[in-house]
């Protein structure tokens, strides 16, 4: 049976449009969730919206609307955005939905039973934009006499009564599962500041509020709502049926990866392992907290109006262009930068130059040279093309590992030293210039290139799945057969040439972007 593998994404407050770094986290996860998928896993995917606590409350009174309709009509764009990106979630969880309370309301009850809650007064900082307490200590110094948090935003003193969440008994049983799974927290850097701040002591943590009442209600505690981390952090569960014994909770928990950005590390590697123990639930097998997606090297604000809609870069330049671009340019785990010009070198110059002009030469050569028919090898030449089809041979097992461990853009490093080689290949043979002069060769030579394109195009197709399968179905190759153990299926050639596939005309699958007009928003 295939193993299961359960991966989610960060659920979004939908307080505005989605923007391009929760683009990028939602192009990240289903690169992950399709290439599990490619490698023969039954995969389960699941996204949504996070749509409780105080921002939401606040946001939806500034716009004179309740918070039921403001995160309707948000929640629905980031739904309109993952499905514009081809996301493939099999899951999109909104937190309002009735079962996520039963879900939320059953970890509480759990945690009260261990005895692990207890009512107290909180008196410190919060900021309303993290969602989040700080200690004196932690913040740092704004205009003037103004404190901020370490993320920059306003933090305001609160004093409420609140329940507690014996966070503080938790902080040996943390650092031994971190010890014993240095697998949990990745990349490493972040696994190292997580684990310098759970030694630096924990303090008991405020998990409910009683100042505002958009919130999951506290079981048996009226006038209290949950703290939005405590029911947002629950979506996971909930989306397997959690509390009920669902088969879906047999199957997928604990989840395989918690994808994230690098601001919500403490939320996710802390506080939910901590809450997780407490209910006597499994803890995730990993939590990666991803960089941030910057705009020219700059933070995205609204102020610096330099906040572009995801819907519309996918719109310029193609959904895969820019899955691409996000994918080659950022190394997983750091900060990277986006720009249009950014986009439009990167995607012109491997996408439409490299890659797709090897498909189209190749493809055209075998429409017009041959009636579409697919050559025979058999003017194999080991001295010509030895090399090349070494390269093809080892393909999977040197991309695959990238792959693996996140590495997308060494993977696609290393995917573009192959279409290197077929460019390479392509200019020394000159199968055009074959036709008349050695047409057995010009057959060889065009039969290993249509298997490396094959390869290539299934290779990268977790990236980009649109353009590669549009490909693959030019190349007449079975929609069952695009799995990277078709990779290592060596008479595949031999039975699509059996099976009388006719090549048509070939149409190019990466077009050539242009630059955005000087001035243009993106
Ligand atoms: N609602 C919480 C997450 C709860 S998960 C149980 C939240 N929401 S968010 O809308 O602020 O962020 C959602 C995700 O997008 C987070 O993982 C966050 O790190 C990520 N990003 C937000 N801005 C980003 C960039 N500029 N770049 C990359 N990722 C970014 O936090």
């Amino acid at each position: 049976m295939a193993d299961p593998f359960y991966i989610t994404t960060a659920i979004a407050y939908p307080n505005g449009k989605p923007h391009i770094g929760h683009a990028y986290e939602a192009i990240a996860a289903d690169v992950i969730a399709r290439f599990q998928r490619a490698e023969g896993c039954d995969v389960r995917f699941q996204t949504g919206t996070d749509e409780h606590g105080l921002k939401m409350a606040q946001k939806a009174r500034e716009m004179g609307i309740t918070p039921r309709e403001l995160c309707d009509e948000m929640s629905s764009h980031f739904r309109a955005m993952c499905d514009a990106l081809h996301i493939s979630y099999d899951v999109f969880q909104r937190t309002t939905d009735p079962k996520h309370y039963a879900a939320s309301q059953e970890l509480w009850r759990r945690m009260v039973a261990k005895d692990d809650l207890y009512l107290d007064r909180y008196e410190g900082w919060y900021s309303v934009r993290d969602e989040a307490f700080y200690d004196e200590s932690e913040l740092i110094a704004g205009e003037g006499t103004e404190k901020l948090s370490p993320q920059g935003t306003p933090v305001e003193w609160t004093v409420e009564e609140s329940w507690f969440f014996r966070l503080s008994k938790y902080q040996e049983p943390l650092l031994a599962y971190f010890a014993a799974n240095p697998e949990f927290i990745q990349p490493e850097s972040r696994r190292n500041e997580v684990i310098r701040f759970v030694e630096g002591g924990l303090r008991d943590l405020s998990v409910s509020r009683t100042s505002f009442d958009w919130g999951v209600p506290v079981p048996d505690a009226p006038g209290h709502v949950m703290y939005v981390w405590v029911d947002a952090l629950t979506n996971y569960l909930t989306g397997l049926g959690f509390p009920e014994k669902t088969p879906e909770m047999d199957k997928w928990w604990p989840a395989n990866i918690h994808l994230i950005g690098k601001d919500i590390v403490r939320f996710h590697t802390i506080y939910w392992p901590a809450f997780l123990m407490s209910a006597d639930l499994a803890l995730p097998k990993q939590v990666f907290g991803h960089g941030f997606l910057l705009h020219r090297g700059e933070k995205m604000s609204k102020s610096l109006g330099n906040v572009v809609d995801p819907l519309e870069l996918a719109e310029r330049f193609g959904v895969d262009s820019l899955r691409y671009f996000l994918m080659r340019e950022v190394s997983f785990g750091n900060d990277g930068s986006y720009s249009a010009d950014a986009i439009v070198t990167r995607c012109n110059a491997e996408l439409a130059n490299s890659f797709g002009n090897l498909a189209q030469r190749v493809l055209s050569l075998i429409f017009k040279n041959l009636g579409g028919v697919l050559p025979g090898r058999e003017a194999y030449s080991e001295n010509d093309d030895a090399d090349l089809m070494a390269k093809r041979a080892a393909f999977g097992d040197v991309i695959r590992p990238y792959f693996e461990d996140l590495n997308f853009s060494g993977g696609l490093d290393a995917w573009m030293l192959l279409v290197f080689a077929c460019n390479q290949y392509v200019d020394e043979q000159a199968p055009w210039a074959l036709k008349k002069t050695n047409p057995e060769r010009m057959n060889a030579v065009l039969a290993n290139l249509f298997q490396c394109i094959r390869d290539l195009a299934i290779t990268i197709r977790p990236v980009i799945p649109a353009s590669a399968d549009i490909l693959l179905d030019q190349m007449g190759i079975p929609a069952n057969d695009r799995d990277f153990a078709a990779l290592r299926d060596d008479a595949w050639y031999e039975r699509l040439r059996a099976s009388g596939f006719i090549l048509a005309q070939p149409v190019g699958v990466f077009p050539r972007l242009d630059l955005p007009a000087e001035g243009t928003a993106l």
